[in-house]
């Protein structure tokens, strides 16, 4: 079940969000953290949370951040983390079990009402790129945040200067054909990857001092090219693909061929260490 408010609204993600792709999140819960490691230090350099702080995390998932955020704002802090996700929730309150400072709940960050400005940082991440009415989701987040609070976010930027997702997805189009096109600002990983539309979404809400730093993190692959590659077309945008084509063993393996031999160029001594080029967001809320 969604949350009460939900009255069809995010209708499409709370399905998607529900659906197998989130057994997937839920499996590899350990091997997203790990790969996501670098770029979650990150996001907590620009969150720089103290001790005591109130913290939203928005679309927590199974709750890396959220864990670490309620980590570091200790037990005179709090972190309530939201998500629309049934299966990706659950995993994140095992994984808080214990935990006296974080509250974790169903909720559509777009409608929830939220305590209102009672909470000093709102953050997340990869979890705000999937709302249908981004300006009106911002707006409502804001009124959580008391008068000079930060909002704090990392989203992918643009797909073609992420190899993690162009490698999979072009070997997938190569064998089975383009998939239907969908306009670049839909929800989805990178409806986020135009600074312009970012500042304009969070000017539009009410944030003020909105800066979008787009940098370069390495995301932690496995150890092979192999490894990687599997998960990669398991998870990627590639998996949407083949969900609709259903190819034959033989094409798949003709991908994951193709996918592991371009993810070899990312081979160090280290295993695979993918580049991602992301966006950085941060703003407040005016102070009086
Ligand atoms: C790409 S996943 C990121 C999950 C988690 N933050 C992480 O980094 O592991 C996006 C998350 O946003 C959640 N989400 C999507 N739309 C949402 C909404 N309107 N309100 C709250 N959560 C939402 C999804 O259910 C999913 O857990």
């Amino acid at each position: 079940m969604a949350e009460p408010r939900q009255n069809g609204v995010n209708a499409a993600q709370v399905e998607y969000w529900n659906s197998a792709t989130s057994e997937k999140w839920v499996d590899n819960q350990e091997r997203l953290d790990r790969q996501l490691s670098l770029v979650t230090d990150r996001l907590f350099d620009y969150a720089a949370i103290q001790p005591g702080e109130r913290i939203i995390d928005v679309g927590c998932g199974t709750g890396a951040s959220a864990l670490r955020a309620a980590q570091a704002t200790g037990p005179d802090g709090h972190v309530l983390g939201i998500d629309i996700s049934h299966a990706m929730l659950d995993l994140a309150r095992k994984r808080a079990a214990g935990m006296a400072n974080l509250t974790l709940e169903i909720a559509d960050g777009q409608i929830h009402e939220f305590a209102a400005g009672a909470h000093d940082v709102l953050q997340s991440r990869f979890g705000v790129m999937f709302f249908q009415d981004p300006t009106a989701a911002f707006a409502n987040l804001l009124t959580a945040l008391r008068p000079g609070g930060r909002l704090s976010f990392v989203c992918w930027a643009t797909m073609a200067d992420n190899p993690w997702f162009t490698i999979s997805r072009n070997a997938a189009i190569r064998h089975l054909g383009e998939p239907e096109p969908t306009p670049p600002r839909a929800p989805g990983p990178t409806a986020f990857a135009e600074t312009a539309y970012v500042m304009e979404i969070l000017n539009g809400a009410g944030f003020v001092d909105a800066t979008v730093n787009t940098e370069t993190c390495q995301l932690v692959g496995a150890d092979t090219a192999a490894d990687t590659a599997a998960f990669s077309i398991n998870v990627g945008p590639a998996s949407r693909i083949l969900k609709l084509h259903q190819p034959s063993a033989e094409t798949v393996a003709a991908i994951y061929a193709d996918v592991e031999a371009e993810l070899g160029a990312y081979l160090t001594n280290d295993g695979i260490r993918v580049p991602a080029r992301l966006n950085f967001v941060t703003a407040r809320r005016s102070a009086p």
